[in-house]
């Protein structure tokens, strides 16, 4: 299903809404983190490099959006305790979470599988697979406590068709489709509704990794891509569940 950006976002329309994003200090993560603070959500800024989420922070505040939390943890080595904990803090604070967003990711390397450095291959699969799935298993309880919860899983045109070369963070997208796609059917009679969501080419520090070679300026900005996850965290996309969208680029 095709999700358009153009999206014009109403002030406060997410006033009340406590969401969870990963990856916020930067690339799409920030900016989708900026749009949802402008519409009014409290986001619950969670990455592994405190100085980079008080920039992001900073830049939330000075635009005078709704004040977020930052959440400092690195998935690679976060733990099922980790996990509890960060459980417990958002029902003590808030009582209820309306949005979880997976959007951080590493891009490991591009290689071959017949030499696929297994460490790599073993952290990319940690932080883009094991690490939403104990972040849902521990948010669940607390999205329950939504009467309107969403989770997005960001995914990966790899992640629908394989492609060479792209090894174990191609792998990981076909695994956060599945992961996405079973837990929609499984909570299919609750108030949460799962979708993954591939946001398309966005000129980041990953694209960037990915094709050192290509021309950054014909990239979308991640602001212009962002407007859409607002979108799909407000009323209007709250029959959306366990599909596989795709960001519409204008
Ligand atoms: N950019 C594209 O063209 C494109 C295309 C298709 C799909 N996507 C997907 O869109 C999402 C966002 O991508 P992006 O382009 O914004 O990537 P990016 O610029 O590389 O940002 C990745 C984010 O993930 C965080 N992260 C990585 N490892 C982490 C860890 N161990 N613990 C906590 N956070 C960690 C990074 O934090 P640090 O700053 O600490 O590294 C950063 O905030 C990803 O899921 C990606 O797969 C992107």
């Amino acid at each position: 299903m095709n999700i358009s950006t153009n999206y014009d976002i109403t002030k406060d329309e997410l006033k009340g809404k406590v969401i969870l994003v990963t990856g916020a200090n930067r690339g799409f993560g920030k900016a989708l983190t900026l749009d949802l603070a402008k519409a009014g959500a409290t986001v619950i800024m969670l990455g592994r490099d405190l100085g980079s989420l008080e920039t992001a922070y900073d830049e939330v505040v000075n635009n005078n959006f709704a004040e977020p939390i930052l959440y400092p943890m690195d998935l690679e080595g976060a733990t099922p305790e980790h996990y509890q904990q960060l459980q417990k803090d958002i029902l003590d604070n808030f009582g209820k979470l309306d949005g979880l967003i997976h959007n951080a990711s590493t891009i490991g390397t591009m290689m071959p599988i017949d030499q696929y450095d297994i460490k790599i291959w073993y952290s990319t699969m940690q932080i883009n697979v094991n690490a939403p799935f104990m972040l849902t298993q521990f948010l669940i309880p607390v999205l329950n406590k939504s009467d309107d919860s969403r989770v997005i899983f960001l995914s990966s045109s790899v992640g629908r068709t394989a492609r060479a070369y792209w090894g174990a963070y191609g792998v990981s997208k076909f695994a956060i489709e599945g992961l996405s796609k079973t837990l929609s059917e499984e909570l299919e009679k609750t108030n949460i509704k799962v979708n993954s969501l591939d946001p398309r080419r966005m000129r980041t520090e990953m694209r960037r990794t990915a094709y050192p070679a290509e021309n950054a300026e014909k990239n979308p900005l991640p602001e212009s891509m962002s407007p859409a996850i607002v979108y799909l965290m407000s009323d209007a996309a709250k029959n959306i569940n366990g599909e596989q969208l795709t960001l519409e680029l204008d």
